[in-house]
């Protein structure tokens, strides 16, 4: 099993981040409508579900979810939350964890696939995606493009978030295609640090990995939005379909 990076100390702190526009109500919206439309009279697994950020609104919108996580804490606190008790959990990696049923949407947000620091684990999740997709069903992945090309010349850091209660690097390890993201939390008047592993991919990795699971991309957005994905997007949204007859 991976390491916990989401212990009790950072669930009890996640829903509640320093500008994060994450969290902000039109980002989530936006979130849950893409994956609401995919997933129309079909269900939904989230791999790395969490709190239930994306898994309690999805399935108010009535999207039955079910989820996988390896953090008991995070999903402590989906559970505290109304509803929150309505949505299936196994803990465990989302790697290699099955549930016993098929989706029409799998989805994993928030540049969760970097938590996974081999390329082995990464295709490992396309493999576990594959496996609960019903024929015609979706792979989902929010990712952020690798900002090697924004590091300053000859630096391997970069902050990503600068404010009087966060400080945060990442700090990149282009041999290893890895980056440890550094956190400095103000958290009840105290300054805690934190550091967690990831390994950063490229779409074009990802869309390899995708056709070893047998999977094809579909779409490809630079956000919720369906904003178009350019040279210069930060970020991307990529569905990936499982062929065959569309899912009921
Ligand atoms: C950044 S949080 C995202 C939570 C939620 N998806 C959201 O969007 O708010 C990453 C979540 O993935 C979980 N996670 C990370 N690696 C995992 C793994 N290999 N297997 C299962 N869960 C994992 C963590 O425990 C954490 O809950």
């Amino acid at each position: 099993m991976p390491d916990d990076y989401f212990g009790e100390e950072v669930a009890a702190h996640y829903d509640d981040p320093d500008g994060s526009e994450e969290f902000e109500p039109g980002a989530i919206d936006a979130t849950v409508q893409f994956l609401a439309d995919l997933a129309g009279d079909g269900s939904a697994l989230e791999l790395g579900v969490g709190t239930g950020r994306i898994a309690l609104p999805l399935q108010e919108r009535g999207v039955a979810v079910q989820g996988i996580d390896l953090s008991a804490s995070m999903v402590a606190q989906l559970r505290s939350k109304p509803g929150g008790d309505t949505i299936p959990v196994a803990i465990g990696d989302f790697a290699s964890t099955r549930v016993d049923a098929v989706f029409k949407v799998v989805y994993l947000v928030f540049n969760t696939i970097g938590n996974l620091t081999s390329q082995d684990e990464q295709v490992e999740c396309f493999r576990n995606a594959a496996r609960h997709l019903a024929p015609g069903g979706f792979f989902v992945i929010e990712v952020n493009v690798p900002e090697l090309r924004r590091l300053p010349p000859g630096e391997t850091v970069k902050a990503f978030a600068v404010t009087s209660t966060h400080l945060g690097f990442d700090e990149f390890d282009v041999a290893d295609q890895g980056l440890v993201s550094h956190h400095w939390m103000l958290l009840d008047g105290r300054w805690e640090a934190r550091s967690i592993p990831f390994r950063y991919v490229w779409p074009a990795e990802l869309d390899l990995m995708a056709r070893i699971a047998g999977l094809r991309l579909r779409e490809r957005w630079s956000g919720w939005r369906r904003e178009p994905f350019t040279s210069d997007s930060t970020k991307h949204v990529s569905v990936w379909e499982k062929p065959g007859s569309v899912a009921q």
